[in-house]
């Protein structure tokens, strides 16, 4: 039987709900399961062939049963509906942010799982050039990583040479699971799972090549296991398309770190669906941070890692509450406090998935600044990771350059200045010089700017080169602004 309970987390709301039609309202209201069974009652008890009942379902699914008002009359009743209407609105309004929450979680857990697997399988097959044991590796970790026991790979290798690694299956085990009649159905049509002949359970998927495929992957599990599940069929999908034939270790590395990427990003997209003021920050702040390092001194490898840094400086929100995120208003000093806390949530999330310390600090101290005032640590100087101080003056411009429920957005030109106003005391100088260097490059000026952000609004965008020149001049050309000790 469904009802109501089955979908609200937070009961304290529907008794209070219960209350507020009985204690105001002088009704006795019940609540039902789907099968007409009460399950709470409050009011003062009218039975319903006394006066005058009414019966409302729950509108947020067919069926999860409903409340039924009784009043001493039909008048009392007809004087109550537009309450009742209000508070059967709010109980749907709950139920409905509950479950988009209970989704966002549900969701958020699967990509941060699948994060974590192909961030350990990348750096497994960093710098191994032989296809065959990219696979081997590729075969043990998917098998663990799903539970199965045994895993087999026929594909071609780089020159079109036959390749077949086997995961935990003797030459003979082998031949056996291919020529069965199932396996041979099976084969060339989508990823599928299908239970063989001696019971097993078998996960086929096939690996595709620009044109049809060129072999495939299948995993295992003997008759004594569970079957596999749909969300491992989903999961070996993704993988799989990881492993082709044509790849070179190299292009599997980028096809890898691109996955890793795009996982990242879609992390990224759930933080900034949750506040609509911010609708997109993260992006934004990824590309500003990007066009910053190709001005300071950093290769392209350390360019990845930061970019996934700052793909990921805000992923502590999503412990946040809504309300607080989206007030349209001046946080309360209890709400401020309560922001303040998404570093240390992003800290807790990414300690599980054991990236390297420094994509963690970058990302977790992108509040701190210079003279020790941010953040969550109170870091100063130095003691601020590199990559953190630049995440820190890309996050600032964008902050500066929304709209926000209080006040207006910035112009470029305010933007610049406030950072350049910090440079030594919040910011670090070198970060503000390189982000104006990238806006004063060649290619690069209002129209980087604008493809970043379209709303980005300037001052006098025909004068944005003189200004920005101007503005290097002046940090290049003025004393440290840091105050002397
Ligand atoms: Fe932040």
């Amino acid at each position: 039987m469904a009802s109501i309970q089955d979908y609200l987390f937070d009961t304290a709301l529907l008794t209070a709900t219960l209350a507020y039609l009985a204690d105001h309202h002088g009704l006795t209201v019940t609540v039902h399961d789907s099968s007409g069974q009460p399950l709470l009652r409050h009011g003062p008890g009218h039975a319903d062939a006394d006066g005058a009942s009414q019966f409302h379902p729950f509108r947020f699914v067919s069926d999860i049963g409903g409340l039924t008002c009784a009043a001493e009359s039909e008048q009392a009743l007809t004087n109550a509906a537009p309450h009742i209407a209000f508070a059967l609105t709010v109980l749907d309004s709950q139920l409905e942010r509950e479950v988009e929450l209970r989704e966002t979680s549900e969701e958020m857990l699967q990509l941060s799982s699948q994060l974590n697997f192909l961030y350990k399988l990348a750096r497994k097959i960093i710098g191994i050039d032989d296809l065959a044991r990219c696979y081997e590796i590729i075969l043990s970790e998917i098998s663990q990583a799903i539970g199965a026991d045994h895993a087999m790979i026929a594909t071609k290798g780089r020159w079109e040479e036959k390749i077949q690694v086997s995961y935990n299956l003797t030459p003979q085990q082998r031949t056996a699971i291919e020529s069965r009649p199932s396996f041979k159905n099976a084969a060339g049509g989508g990823t599928i799972i299908f239970t063989c002949e001696d019971g097993a359970s078998l996960l086929y998927s096939p690996i595709k090549e620009k044109e049809g495929h060129s072999g495939y992957v299948v995993f295992a599990r003997t008759r004594d296991h569970r079957f596999f599940s749909a969300y491992e069929k989903k999961f070996v999908s993704i993988i799989e398309n990881i492993i082709s034939p044509t790849f070179e270790t190299l292009r599997l590395y980028d096809s890898l770190q691109d996955l890793y990427l795009n996982t990242v990003k879609a992390l990224a997209a759930a933080i900034d669906a949750k506040d609509e003021y911010t609708h997109g920050h993260s992006f934004r702040v990824a590309k500003y941070t990007i066009a910053i390092g190709r001005h300071l001194d950093i290769d392209q490898k350390q360019l990845n890692d930061l970019e996934i840094a700052a793909y990921m400086h805000d992923l502590g929100k999503i412990g946040i509450s809504e309300a607080i995120l989206g007030k349209p208003g001046k946080l309360t000093a209890e709400e401020f406090r309560e922001i303040r806390r998404h570093p240390e949530f992003t800290d807790k999330i990414l300690q599980p998935i054991k990236l390297p310390a420094f994509i963690v600090d970058a990302a977790v101290q992108h509040h701190e600044r210079l003279d020790g005032t941010g953040y969550p640590l109170g870091l100063a100087g130095e003691n601020i990771s590199s990559f953190a101080r630049v995440i820190a003056v890309a996050d600032v411009f964008d902050a500066l350059t929304s709209k926000r429920p209080y006040r207006d957005a910035l112009s470029v030109e305010e933007a610049l200045r406030i950072l350049c106003d910090g440079i030594d005391i919040k910011f670090d100088r070198t970060v503000v010089l390189a982000f104006l260097r990238a806006l004063n490059h060649e290619e690069g000026r209002g129209e980087m700017l604008a493809t970043i952000n379209v709303n980005l609004q300037f001052a006098a965008i025909q004068n944005l080169n003189t200004f920005l020149i101007e503005l290097a001049d002046f940090i290049i050309n003025k004393e440290s602004l840091r105050p002397s000790a």
